[in-house]
């Protein structure tokens, strides 16, 4: 079974019907991404296929054979912090910390589709990741801070592109 994590190829003889969240954690030792309930209803084993969101603990191995997954030890840049996780830092966003990289991978995916999203659609795309502490306010001001350090940095290498061409 070959896909790619975190930007490197992989290549595991594994049971197909492996959770993806058994494979992270165990086989590959990322323990980044969290066990919560096992049954896709508390979003701790959020992780990225192919950009977009989903429950590691309920996909099984089989279906991300030639895909792209990422986990929070990919969602930085090398050195560069996402623009969540700087902002999760600015708003002290975590407090026991455990449903964190879960909120982190679902907030990020959000934002990668919606570079301004409403509190309705924060909501929605965030209700089905459970924090136990109740950060949720903090974590909707960083996601709106997140959003706009996004716009800025588009803005900026537009207006370097262009000053190329001028
Ligand atoms: S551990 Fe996967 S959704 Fe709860
Ligand atoms: S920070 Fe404790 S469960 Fe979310």
């Amino acid at each position: 079974m070959e896909f790619e994590l975190n930007g490197k190829q992989v290549s595991l003889d594994l049971d197909p019907e492996m959770p993806l969240l058994w494979v992270i954690r165990d086989e590959i030792g990322l323990t980044g991404t969290k066990f919560g309930c096992g049954k896709g209803l508390c979003g701790a084993c959020t992780v990225h296929l192919n950009g977009q969101a989903i429950r590691s603990c309920i996909t099984p191995l089989a279906a991300i054979a030639g895909q792209s997954v990422t986990t929070i030890e990919g969602l930085s840049d090398n050195d560069n912090l996402h623009p969540v996780q700087q902002s999760w830092i600015d708003h002290n966003v975590p407090q026991c910390g455990y449903c964190q990289s879960g909120q982190l991978m679902s907030a990020s995916a959000l934002l990668a589709t919606n570079a301004n999203p409403s509190d309705e659609d924060i909501d929605a795309a965030m209700s089905g990741n459970i924090c136990r502490c109740g950060t949720y306010p903090r974590i909707r001001k960083a996601i709106k801070q997140a959003a706009g350090r996004m716009q800025a940095a588009t803005d900026l290498a537009y207006e370097v592109k262009v000053g190329d061409l001028s």
